[in-house]
């Protein structure tokens, strides 16, 4: 990357940061008055207009100061980038079935991805934590480096395993065994991003899940790459548009959860 490029990319890291706590900002007041509706995109899958009218603040926000820039977010068209722009990947709410549901916990996820992803932004207004991260610069909560956890064993690990539909109930049922029958503490707390973050504040030890897409996990991918940790190439072949199996984990415990989850083939 030209020191231009880098320069520009220092710019994003900036904005994602301003606008995750704008766009996170909105969504806790409209957490905390309850004023909104609940949908569904499909069984289990929570849609409020919450999720819409963050996306749009956000998308309108960064593409305004980046106007060669690509978009892609869970709730809108992707549009893409102009010559030499990168790609905005973002979730305006991951965890959205918790804000639905009264559970303060949820966050925004913004990143920005040219041939890699440079830029990670995780922001939890509820205890706001903003978890933030440049490809060679660390990774920071509230501006403190993070280090990912020195564990070095499963059994006294803490795992969060994701869950979703895409995923058939044997296959997570299969997961979670896989990862309870290490030793391990399983969890599942309904937001992957913020799992990421955990994992890269060192507050969990590892994330596993079957199939992630891109604007729920790629900012936290960078926050554990940036804090020590080991995560799988999730990119390879149409991780940015499809998703992919996902393994994240402090570097101690890489090979045995690596061999718990069993993605063979996938992992590289
Ligand atoms: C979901 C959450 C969940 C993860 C799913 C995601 P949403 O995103 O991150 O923890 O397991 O794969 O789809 O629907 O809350 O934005
Ligand atoms: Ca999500
Ligand atoms: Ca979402």
């Amino acid at each position: 990357m030209t020191e231009g490029a880098s320069t520009l990319m220092d710019m994003r890291l900036l904005a994602a940061q301003a606008v995750a706590r704008e766009a996170g900002a909105m969504a806790r007041r409209r957490f905390l008055d309850q004023s909104f509706t609940v949908a569904f995109k499909g069984p289990q899958d929570f849609l409020t207009e919450v999720d819409g009218e963050t996306e749009t603040l956000i998308a309108e926000r960064l593409l305004e100061i980046f106007p060669g820039d690509g978009f892609i977010g869970e709730e809108s068209k992707a549009r893409p980038a102009g010559e030499g722009g990168a790609a905005w990947v973002v979730d305006p709410i991951d965890g959205t079935a918790n804000f639905a549901r009264g559970v303060p916990h949820f966050c925004v996820s913004i990143a920005s991805v040219a041939d890699k992803v440079e830029v990670g932004v995780i922001y939890d207004p509820m205890r706001d934590e903003l978890f933030s991260s440049r490809r060679g610069g660390g990774a920071r909560l509230n501006g403190a480096l993070m280090r990912a956890s020195a564990a070095s064993e499963l059994a006294s690990s803490a795992i969060e395993v994701g869950w979703n539909t895409r995923a058939g109930p044997e296959q997570f049922a299969d997961l979670l065994l896989r990862v309870a029958s290490t030793g391990a503490s399983p969890s599942r707390t309904g937001s992957g991003a913020l799992a990421l973050a955990y994992v890269a504040a060192g507050r969990r030890d590892g994330f596993v899940e079957h199939h992630i897409n891109a604007w729920d996990c790629l900012a936290g991918i960078l926050l554990v790459t940036e804090a020590g940790g080991y995560v799988n190439d999730f990119l390879r072949r149409d991780g940015l548009t499809k998703g992919n199996p996902l393994v994240a984990c402090a570097p101690g415990v890489k090979d045995a959860l690596i061999a718990a989850a069993a993605f063979d083939g996938v992992l590289a």
